[in-house]
């Protein structure tokens, strides 16, 4: 075990990092800084909630160089806004440290401020596709001084729908730029980001071992469709705060308003909500005053809430991978949680189908929630085995317990579980 300085991380960081309680790295952050402080390209997959973002944030606080107007010299690319404010929160008191400016740019909010922000001299961006190409084809940002490039949700950002912009844009950036590849299900999608933009990258694949129980325990579950909202509203209120992610905008709504008639307090996230109704679900569910996040896949991937109890899925997510980032938005960094999946009767071909694809057994569970709570005292197994995708490159043990703010106001219960699966194959899929 490594501390950070003897990784190679400065000591005025490592004051920074502790201050925020980041004492000793995780075993992604362990197996990947050095290399990546040494320049090297990178490939790294490790779990949801294992610490992917503080492993690029921290050599990219230390490599980027200073940049010019207009002229940023680091890019991190993410799939959601939500995701680059969360990552450019956790960048810039290290950035700053360093001496280096931060900013985040996407869609919803007003290019004037991006013109100001670029006009005043940005070293880091981390930025959503869309916008950043807006301000390239405006010439309010110039990509040519990039060296450094980030690619987060890397397999999310090879898929169809994002893959012609994110190339677009990385042919901009400097050819001989380090870049550095992160997901927690990072498979062959990403082969294509890899054998264009990298050169002989390390990869580095961290799983849990298989003997090691995990915190997370996994429950299908038989429902009728008339149900959902009494189940749902049933296992919020055991677990003290949940995220319910549904297929549909509409439905997300729609079940939002039911919870709240039943006396739940939900929020709602989607794409069709405004930039500042979405950046206010988030902050009103985070600091407690919902006890439910009501969201499509938008908010699937790389969030991070303090202490989420479970997951639900409403609808069945539409892949193993999808299945994988949904769940892992609970028992994140050592915490325990608990994932549920509503079955209707018309879903369960497609709910064995997604089962053989997370390679867990194909059964299916009548409701029982009140199995959640003695699951969690006993400890006994309800929880799915996992089967994980591939030989992991190295085994780590699970990073130490944390309990934030919002466990400790809702005095949230948790379960004892097995770890979260890993989908069998990669699957591309539409959202
Ligand atoms: N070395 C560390 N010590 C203590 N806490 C840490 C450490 N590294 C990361 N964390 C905390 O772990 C949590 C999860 O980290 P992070 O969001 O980076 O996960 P991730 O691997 O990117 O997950 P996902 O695949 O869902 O994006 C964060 O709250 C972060 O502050
Ligand atoms: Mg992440």
């Amino acid at each position: 075990m490594h501390t950070f300085t003897e990784l190679g991380v400065p000591r005025n960081l490592v004051e920074s990092l502790a201050r925020r309680g980041v004492t000793s790295p995780f075993p992604i952050q362990e197996s990947t800084i050095a290399k990546a402080l040494a320049g090297r390209d990178l490939c790294g997959r490790a779990p949801t909630g294992s610490g992917k973002t503080l492993a690029f944030a921290i050599p990219l606080a230390i490599r980027a160089g200073k940049g010019e107007l207009r002229r940023p010299r680091a890019l991190v690319l993410v799939p959601t806004r939500e995701l680059a404010g969360q990552i450019t929160d956790v960048l810039r008191p290290l950035a700053e440290t360093a001496g280096r400016t931060v900013a985040a740019f996407y869609g919803g909010t007003t290019l004037n401020r991006d013109r100001r922000r670029l006009r005043s001299g940005v070293d880091i961006a981390v930025a959503c596709p869309g916008r950043l190409a807006d301000l390239v084809r405006q010439r309010e940002i110039d990509l040519r001084a990039v060296d450094f490039v980030v690619v987060d949700e890397a397999d999310r950002m090879a898929d169809m729908g994002f893959l012609p912009e994110v190339q677009r844009l990385l042919d901009q950036t400097a050819p001989d730029r380090q870049t550095l590849l992160f997901s927690a299900t990072l498979d062959r999608d990403v082969d294509v980001l890899t054998r264009k933009y990298q050169r002989d990258p390390v990869r580095y694949e961290i799983e849990e071992r298989a003997t090691e129980q995990g915190d997370v325990q996994h429950f299908f579950w038989r429902a009728e469709r008339s149900a959902r909202v009494g189940i749902t509203s049933d296992v919020v209120r055991a677990v003290a705060s949940a995220i319910v992610f549904t297929r549909t905008k509409h439905a997300a709504d729609r079940v939002t308003g039911q919870l709240r008639r039943g006396g739940v307090s939900a929020v709602a996230i989607h794409g069709n909500r405004s930039q500042s109704q979405r950046e206010r679900a988030l902050a009103d569910f985070s600091n407690g005053r919902a006890v439910t996040l009501v969201a499509t896949d938008v908010a699937a991937r790389g969030l991070h809430i303090d202490n989420v109890g479970a997951v639900i899925h409403f609808d069945p997510p539409a892949s193993g991978k999808d299945y994988v980032h949904r769940s892992g938005r609970t028992g994140r960094a050592g915490a325990d949680g608990l994932v549920v999946t509503l079955v209707t009767p018309d879903k369960q071909g497609e709910v064995r189908s997604l089962q053989r694809e997370l390679r867990v057994p194909q059964r299916l569970e009548s409701v029982e929630v009140e199995r959640l709570a003695a699951n969690a005292s006993s400890g006994s197994a309800a929880a799915v085995p996992a089967v994980a995708e591939a030989p992991a490159s190295e085994h780590r043990p699970r990073p130490p317990k944390s309990r934030g703010r919002r466990g400790q106001q809702h005095g949230g219960r948790r379960g004892r579980a097995s770890r979260a699966p890993a989908p069998a194959g990669s699957s591309r899929h539409g959202r």
